[in-house]
């Protein structure tokens, strides 16, 4: 006879969660037929429902929900259905959808981006208006995307709850190269808002001033006798540089030539006589060969990269109220493994590109996806 204890009944539970999460997030029907009812539950007020607005998101409105599934007719499963629900302009729908499919397709467990048009959208913010009276003037007129919702801490979590520090020796060496994975496909799509905050100038190539983003890689654990060990790594919000969305008003912004008022006069190369503010310059950044000069001597210097995780960590570290010898042992191993796990999908990218090479291309994702095409051209020429 097999004796359940308590654990052993919350993580087999759990896991039925996780099952039926990604089980209604397997085709576009499935996933609208649970939005729907959700969508229902929420107009109805359904006590065992839940809506919760996520306090770590700065450019979405992330909501994390659940419902029960005993509410979905047909379903004979009785669990609670975990899914995040995320308002934001339809460049980062449409983005996010692609770095999710990305990541998924090297084998990371990236959560399936499900997009709903603003119409959709509309009637699940009415719906939700009851629950989160600020909802409406937070996120009218945005779409949005749903997924499943995963239950993992965030890497700052884990910093301030004291479990990184815990983990066994081989679960750190797995993390960092997790982690290095992660960042070689970061590089590659111009995502710097997790490990690595590189900026588009090949000269300075780091904001030093940003740390990373611990919000954006969610880790789970499992418990094993009195201590804990890692399961899996879950990158999320993969998305390209903000520098990169199809923004109107910031490039009108950025067409515009303002040495007139700089102090040092005009730069060389420019010419002579008077300038108008309100004049297009011709000296108008191309962001992409930017990004794309920084990502091929990013990849040429794995020892920068490594230097920079550190920083970042530490400072993460850090900010968390944490003592730092306590991370002695896991920093010491990044030149390692971090690097070995960049390496193997450096591997893996240049064996196999053709997948990266036939993305489909929308409006949306237009820079992101001429971006990685220069990065692997850049690959092809440095092999
Ligand atoms: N699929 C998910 N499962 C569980 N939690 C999630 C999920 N997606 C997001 N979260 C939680 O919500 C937080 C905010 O989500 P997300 O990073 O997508 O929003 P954001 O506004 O783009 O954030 P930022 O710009 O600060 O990175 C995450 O840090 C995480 O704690
Ligand atoms: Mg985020």
């Amino acid at each position: 006879m097999t004796v359940l204890t308590n654990q052993s009944i919350l993580s087999s539970s759990l896991e039925l969660q996780k099952q039926l999460s990604e089980l209604y997030f397997e085709s576009s029907e499935k996933t609208r037929k649970l939005v729907d009812i959700f969508t229902r539950c929420l107009k109805e007020e359904d006590q065992t429902t839940t809506f919760h607005r996520s306090s770590e998101g700065s450019t979405g409105h992330t909501y994390l929900c659940s419902m029960p599934s005993y509410l979905i007719p047909e379903e004979k499963i009785t669990q609670s259905i975990g899914l995040v629900l995320k308002w934001q302009n339809s460049t980062l729908c449409a983005i996010e959808k692609l770095g999710a499919q990305i990541f998924q397709h090297f084998g990371l467990n990236a959560p399936k981006i499900h997009p709903f048009s603003e119409n959709e959208a509309k009637k699940i913010m009415d719906s939700a208006r009851k629950i989160d009276e600020k909802l409406g003037s937070m996120v009218n007129g945005l779409p949005l995307v749903a997924m499943p919702r995963i239950f993992a801490v965030s890497l700052t979590d884990i910093i301030k709850n004291g479990k990184l520090k815990q983990l066994s020796l081989q679960d750190q060496e797995l993390l960092l190269k997790k982690f290095g994975q992660i960042t070689l496909l970061d590089l590659l799509i111009g995502n710097n808002d997790r490990f690595i905050s590189f900026i588009p100038d090949a000269e300075k190539k780091f904001n030093e001033l940003s740390s990373l983003n611990g919000g954006n890689v969610l880790i789970e654990f499992e418990a094993e006798d009195s201590s804990i060990r890692l399961k899996d790594v879950y990158p999320i919000d993969n998305c390209t540089a903000i520098e990169l969305l199809e923004k109107k008003p910031i490039e009108e912004e950025e067409n515009y030539d303002f040495s007139l008022f700089s102090e040092e006069g005009e730069e060389e190369g420019e010419e002579e006589g008077p300038q108008f503010a309100s004049q297009p310059s011709s000296k108008k950044k191309d962001l992409i060969a930017e990004f794309n000069a920084v990502f091929r001597s990013l990849i040429q210097d794995q020892d920068t990269l490594c230097k920079h995780f550190e920083k970042n960590l530490k400072k993460e570290i850090l900010e968390c109220n944490e003592n730092i010898d306590d991370y002695r042992e896991i920093l010491s191993l990044i030149p390692v493994h971090y690097k070995a796990g960049m390496d193997q999908f450096l591997q893996k990218i240049r064996q196999n590109p053709s997948y990266l090479e036939k993305l489909e291309n929308s409006m949306d994702t237009k820079k992101m996806i001429e971006l990685i095409s220069r990065n692997l051209k850049a690959l092809k020429e440095l092999s």
